[in-house]
């Protein structure tokens, strides 16, 4: 017999439907194992979120951080709710500080596929014929001024900082990913990374291209472009068929993949990786929606998706792909019942159910 690998995975289950879609998302992975065979989750729930903060003063427990640090992989819901502040108003919960730039988790990796029969508002687009990744810069830029920013009673302000290692690997990262993935832009088939950035006006863009200009040159099989961050918006929407990998700053980034997420059916389509030279976690992008947690309407897709991300992380290649496709086929076949809006009649555990239902089919 082969032997098996166990994975020490980490679940924060987070704030709103993140504790609904988590389970669905587990309940999933279980029939994956099954499926694909040779590996096992050794999963250990943590608290972390709005809700934790509420309670105990931290964000996240020191034994959550601890898993954290010595896990193979994390998967994390959604965190926050609306009321749970911080004395200076800004969200309180939030673990883009505590995880991404604590652990300097730089990559923050957000595939924009479109599937079949997703609610794009765009009209024309065959399944795949929106199929990019953006790569978002995730321990620097604009939200290196988390919660630092300087306030007085009449003025306030936030530094956008880049800096050359930080550049210069998230662009290495970028390139690294076009090579990596087997479908080029849906335009034309190539592999290309588009930086997007400001550099007409801020110096601090110009000097982020010029690196990313000279990795480039380590790269002569893929195009590399560049395109301000208005014209970039405008073009994600008039020809994203053009796109195989966006490389841009963390609030851009932030910025753009929701807007990514918006073409191709809504930010429950949109999974994560948050990746740094030892440790990663995976999250979807989209908040708790507190409004709807409980009442049998969630969509686990991204986080599902994000389960997927992490399996291909791990080294489990076959079991991502099994999970991925079953996904496919259950778009295609039209098993999940969406109502308008993005939310599913019956919530998450319906579509782990059709999920489960396509993985044993395959
Ligand atoms: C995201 C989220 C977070 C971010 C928020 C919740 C802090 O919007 O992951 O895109 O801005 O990074
Ligand atoms: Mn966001």
């Amino acid at each position: 017999m082969t032997e098996s690998k166990t994975y020490r995975i980490v679940v924060l289950p987070g704030d709103g439907i993140g504790p609904e879609i988590v389970d669905a998302a587990l309940d999933v992975l279980e029939t994956v194992q099954e499926a694909a065979g040779g590996f096992s989750l050794a999963c250990e729930f943590h608290r972390a979120g709005a809700a934790c903060y509420r309670d105990t003063g931290a964000a996240i427990t020191p034994e959550a951080l601890e898993a954290f640090r010595t896990a193979d992989a994390t998967l994390k819901g959604p965190v926050g709710l609306p009321e749970v502040r911080k004395p200076d108003g800004t969200e309180a919960g939030l673990l883009g500080g505590i995880l991404r730039v604590g652990f300097d988790l730089y990559a923050n990796v957000r595939p924009i596929r479109l599937y079949p029969h997703a609610a794009t508002p765009l009209a024309g687009y065959e399944p795949d014929g929106i199929d990019y990744v953006i790569v978002r810069e995730n321990t620097e830029g604009l939200y290196l001024s988390r919660g630092l920013g300087l306030v007085t009673p009449h003025a306030a302000t936030d530094t956008l900082l880049l800096t050359a290692h930080g550049c210069e690997r998230i662009a290495r990262f970028a390139f690294e990913t076009a090579v990596k993935r087997q479908r080029g832009a849906p335009e034309d088939g190539r592999q290309r990374v588009t930086l997007v950035d400001k550099s007409n006006v801020l110096r601090s863009f110009a000097f982020f291209r010029r690196i990313f200009l000279k990795v480039a040159e380590e790269f002569p099989g893929v195009a590399a472009e560049c395109l301000y961050v208005d014209a970039a918006a405008a073009a994600l929407v008039a020809r994203p068929r053009h796109f195989q990998v966006i490389v841009t700053e963390n609030l851009f980034g932030d910025i753009l993949s929701d807007l990514g997420g918006a073409t191709i059916g809504g930010l429950g389509m949109c999974p994560s990786a948050n990746i740094g030279e030892r440790r990663a976690y995976f999250e979807p992008i989209h908040g708790s929606a507190p409004d709807i947690a409980g009442r049998g309407l969630a969509n686990p897709v991204s986080q599902i998706m994000s389960a997927a991300m992490m399996l291909d992380h791990l080294g489990e290649a076959k079991a991502a792909a099994m999970l991925e496709a079953a996904l496919w086929s259950v778009y295609a076949q039209g098993r999940i019942p969406f109502k308008t809006g993005g939310a599913v009649e019956g919530g998450a555990a319906v579509v782990a159910k059709a999920l489960k239902q396509a993985l044993r089919e395959q």
